[in-house]
């Protein structure tokens, strides 16, 4: 099969296409012929070797396709699926553990379906597992265009919080038109500056961003951080904060695909790249500023 391969750790030219042995299905598994796989900034991190990776490895987590082959109950052949990848999705074939996967509602296109997973849960385990999130607080969402951002915004929405993100000015229009009450643009504004009495603030952006986030959560408030650890002077300031690692959840996914099937969240497609185009798709992850999610159709 062919497959986006990471031989080592390095600059895009680190990364190949290339025709692989099929990965081997175990028990309470599934094989996966992949129609569409989502990109994330971990894929980057990892051929960068900011992250740890046991390699060579097929890049990529988020995954939708059909069932090939399946050593689980849970599913059978000719299903269609989404969820996270063990094996690597950057693939024509991929293995997934069942725990991993939820069948893909008909009303999802496998690039919509492909989008949701790391993001999907990443967003709902910040807000409501960490973050508590209550309907008639105030949450605030940094990098609110971002993949995980655009999820966070609507989910904070749907929970009944009124929700301010943040991001530049181009993409203003399009959080707002998320549902975001307010819109704070980083480019022109000082955000700890323009913001205070947040109950929980989701940082999708890490680094300065971070340190500055927590000057806008009120005293007892909850900022969650997923790009970059906690800041250390949370709890002086009477902040509870914590990183968020995702892991998966099949319940969780499940509603979260069930919500943007039925149209209550938005899945936005920044751009659709054929698998051979993933040096184009990974770059434009890198570049930090990809509005939603970037998808590699695998079919094509
Ligand atoms: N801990 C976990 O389990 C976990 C899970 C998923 C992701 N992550 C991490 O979380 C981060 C976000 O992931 P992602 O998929 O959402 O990334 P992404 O889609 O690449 O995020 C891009 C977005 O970030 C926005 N942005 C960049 N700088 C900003 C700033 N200073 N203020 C506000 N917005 C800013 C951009 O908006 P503008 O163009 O308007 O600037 C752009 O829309 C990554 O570092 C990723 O590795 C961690």
């Amino acid at each position: 099969m062919r497959a986006v391969l990471l031989r080592e750790t390095g600059g895009p030219e680190a990364l190949r296409l290339e025709e692989v042995e099929q990965p081997e299905l175990g028990d309470g598994e599934v094989l996966v012929h992949v129609q569409a796989a989502s990109v994330n900034p971990s894929d980057w991190k990892y051929r960068r070797g900011l992250l740890p990776k046991s390699l060579p490895a097929v890049l990529g987590s988020d995954v939708s396709g059909t069932v090939e082959a399946s050593r689980s109950d849970a599913f059978a052949e000719g299903e269609e699926v989404l969820g996270i990848a063990r094996s690597g999705s950057y693939a024509e074939l991929a293995v997934a553990a069942e725990r991993m996967l939820v069948g893909k509602p008909a009303g999802l296109t496998h690039a919509q379906a492909a989008a949701i997973p790391v993001t999907g849960l990443t967003s709902w385990q910040a807000l409501h597992d960490r973050g508590g999130l209550q309907a008639g607080q105030t949450a605030l969402i940094a990098g609110a265009a971002g993949g995980v951002g655009h999820v966070a915004v609507q989910l904070a929405k749907l929970a009944g919080a009124r929700t301010i993100g943040t991001g530049s000015t181009r993409n203003r229009d399009f959080v707002l038109g998320l549902g975001a009450d307010e819109y704070v643009d980083y480019t022109r504004q000082d955000v700890a500056e323009a913001l205070n009495d947040v109950d929980v603030a989701l940082d999708t952006v890490g680094g300065e961003t971070t340190r500055s986030l927590l000057a806008t959560v009120r005293s007892g408030g909850v900022l969650v951080t997923i790009a970059s650890g906690p800041p250390e002077d949370a709890a002086e300031r009477g902040v509870r904060a914590e990183l968020v690692i995702m892991s998966p959840s099949s319940e969780q996914l499940a509603e979260i695909a069930r919500l943007a099937a039925t149209g209550q969240l938005r899945i936005e497609i920044a751009e659709t790249l054929p698998l051979a185009e993933f040096q184009q798709a990974l770059a434009l992850s890198e570049s930090g500023h990809a509005r939603g999610k970037i998808i590699l159709d695998v079919a094509r």
